[in-house]
């Protein structure tokens, strides 16, 4: 039996979001028959190996899930065979075959954890350290997918300490609405959507609490559709989804805590357009380097113009979020796209 180590919660924004999708994901491992080894990092970064207890407290509840106390510290290390998980009251080590890291945002989907798993020679579902790490940033990912011919959202990228004048003449210049983001983050944290240029610090200033590098983007008006690549030989293009968001914009709270936000599995978009923005997905895919799974998620607009937003390396694997659900829909329940995802991992290991 596969020793599999799920690595959750972490120190983003999205702590609480990463336990709600490992309860999911730790559920399918299991059913799926491997030996599953729960290892919850707390905000604090330390690594904490549950064996039998729940790692997770308050699971049903996306607004107050929190990692469950106790928890045994371990640290990843290399061993003579694969790396383990070392206890650090010496009690001994845990071996591991392969991790699958169910982490959201900085810390744990931007090639860090990634990182340190390649380094103790853990194979790792998903992306690497590169794609990893571009992916998380919105002004390099969107570098990499003008560079290779495939249309973005345009945008203007202020650094903290620059001049807001400037910040000012881009935003005059696409016009409002706008949305204004911290270049890595994720579900919607820093995010404003702005109606009135006057709001437009304000809005500067949310962001730059989540990081040094803020992005200004016109709102594009249009249909929010989303692709799920899941690697293989070669990488496989799911359905497209739909997100029908409260206003066009899905918040957090529209992501996890009010239900406002529509998850339509099958878009009803015509043939030709699916075919479009699937081949796009894994173009893009391909351009960032990506491996194992990613999210890819587009804009579309009236006539059928279609644009990337961002791309998620470890998107939501909640219950009801759009990756597991794309796959269901496609006929591959979660316990057997976590086998696909593992064995991914397991052969680009050893290729
Ligand atoms: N340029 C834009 N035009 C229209 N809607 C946008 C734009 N940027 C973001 N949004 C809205 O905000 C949401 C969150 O933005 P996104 O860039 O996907 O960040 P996150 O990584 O937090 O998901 C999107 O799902 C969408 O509803
Ligand atoms: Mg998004």
């Amino acid at each position: 039996m596969r020793r599999l180590a799920i690595l959750c919660g972490g120190p983003s924004s999205e702590h609480a979001i990463s336990l709600v999708s490992s309860v999911n994901v730790i559920a399918a491992a299991r059913s799926a028959g491997f030996d599953v080894v729960v290892v919850g990092i707390a905000p604090d970064g330390r690594w904490l190996h549950f064996a039998g207890e729940a790692h997770a407290v308050d699971a049903d509840d996306p607004a107050r899930i929190r990692l469950a106390d106790g928890g045994e510290p371990v640290a990843l290390v290399a061993t003579e065979d694969g790396g383990a998980l070392h206890r650090l009251d010496g009690s001994g080590a845990i071996s591991i075959d392969v991790a699958f890291p169910v982490l959201h945002g900085r810390g744990g989907e931007d090639g860090g954890v990634q990182g340190a798993l390649a380094l103790a020679g853990v194979p790792c579902v998903g992306c690497g350290i590169a794609a990893s790490a571009v992916c998380m940033d919105k002004d390099l990912t969107k570098i990499v997918l003008e560079r290779a011919g495939i249309p973005v959202v345009p945008w203007h990228t202020v650094r903290r300490g620059d001049d807001r004048e400037e910040a000012a003449r881009a935003a005059a210049r696409f016009g409002t609405p706008l949305f204004v983001k911290p270049a890595n983050a994720g579900s919607s944290v820093g995010i404003t959507k702005v109606t009135d240029e006057a709001a437009l610090g304000d809005a500067l200033d949310a962001a730059f609490v989540h990081d040094d590098k803020v992005l200004i983007e016109p709102a594009f008006v249009g249909r929010e559709l989303e692709c799920a690549i899941l690697d293989g030989t070669p990488p496989e293009a799911s359905g497209i989804g739909e997100i029908v968001a409260p206003d066009g914009f899905y918040s957090y709270d529209a992501k996890y805590l009010d239900d406002s936000a529509a998850l339509i599995p099958e878009a009803d978009i015509d043939a030709a357009l699916a075919e479009h923005i699937r081949e796009t997905a894994l173009a893009a895919f391909r351009a960032l380097d990506c491996a194992g799974l990613a999210r890819v998620d587009f804009f579309a607009g009236p006539s059928g113009e279609i644009v990337i937003n961002e791309i998620n390396t470890l998107p939501g694997f909640t219950a009801i979020s759009m990756y597991p659900k794309l796959w269901a829909h496609r006929g591959v329940e979660t316990p057997a796209l976590v086998t696909r995802l593992v064995e991914n991992a397991l052969a680009r290991a050893t290729a």
